[in-house]
């Protein structure tokens, strides 16, 4: 049994030709069981008949989606006037289930029109069976309140929490800078150097690292105190 992963661009490898998804850099994942060829769909947003197709091109059966958090680039919805298709697009071709963190349930209803009877809320640490495959839930608070992440083998994908040269932005509604430094600090550092960072935009020189890397690295998983970190983002 192996975890199959894929990790998709926006606007290189779905949402082709769309400006708009090429401009926000979204990051989508495939995280599956390479045996089964059962898979979940993390994020799906920008271009859902182009990340089906990819899907179908693999030989890969869609199981469910996940989301990492709320925001319209990636689930779909509104933002900057722009229309953004997402979940509910996702929904009207493939009714699957969508898992989202229980703190985030309300808000992804709200962006994407899609039924609070169609989201399976979940807390830290569920696990989500696809295949033979489990993907653990990391609920990592601070871009969003119920912002989360799914850690499947040695794969962890972030979301807007943590960049391969940076994290999510906590200026935002719903943000919370102390809450970050705790999800950073105490959740996604406790993760074993060997762990894969695939995170939610493609914003660093490359499109990994690991978690080793990101400790040693990654600027924002090196403050040594909470006091420290808050300073720092006031002048973010
Ligand atoms: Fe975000």
């Amino acid at each position: 049994m192996g975890v199959y992963v894929r990790q998709l661009l926006a606007g290189r490898d779905f949402g082709i030709r769309d400006v708009y998804a090429s401009r926000m850099a979204n990051f989508i994942y495939l995280i599956g069981d390479d045996e089964s060829r059962d898979c979940m769909v993390v994020d799906p947003a920008w271009d859902i008949k182009g990340i089906l197709d990819y899907i179908d091109r693999e030989g890969m059966k869609l199981a469910g989606a996940l989301a990492t958090h709320y925001h319209p680039d990636h689930i779909g919805g509104e933002i900057f006037g722009l229309r953004i298709s997402g979940l509910a697009e996702l929904l009207c071709v493939r009714p699957v289930e969508i898992h989202v963190n229980a703190a985030e349930a309300e808000g992804i209803a709200k962006v994407t029109g899609v039924s609070r009877a169609d989201l399976v809320e979940h807390s830290a640490g569920d696990e989500i069976e696809v295949g033979a495959v489990k993907i653990r839930t990391l609920h990592t608070p601070g871009h969003t309140p119920g912002s989360q992440c799914f850690l499947a083998g040695s794969a962890l994908v972030s979301g807007d929490t943590l960049f391969t040269e940076g994290c999510g932005r906590v200026d935002l509604p719903g943000s919370s800078a102390e809450q970050m430094y705790h999800s950073l600090t105490q959740v996604l550092a406790k993760l074993p150097d060997d762990t894969v960072l695939y995170p939610g935009h493609n914003y660093g020189a490359k499109p990994r690292s690991t978690m080793g890397e990101q400790k040693r690295e990654n600027y924002f998983m090196r403050i040594g105190s909470l006091g420290e970190w808050m300073r720092l983002m006031q002048r973010y």
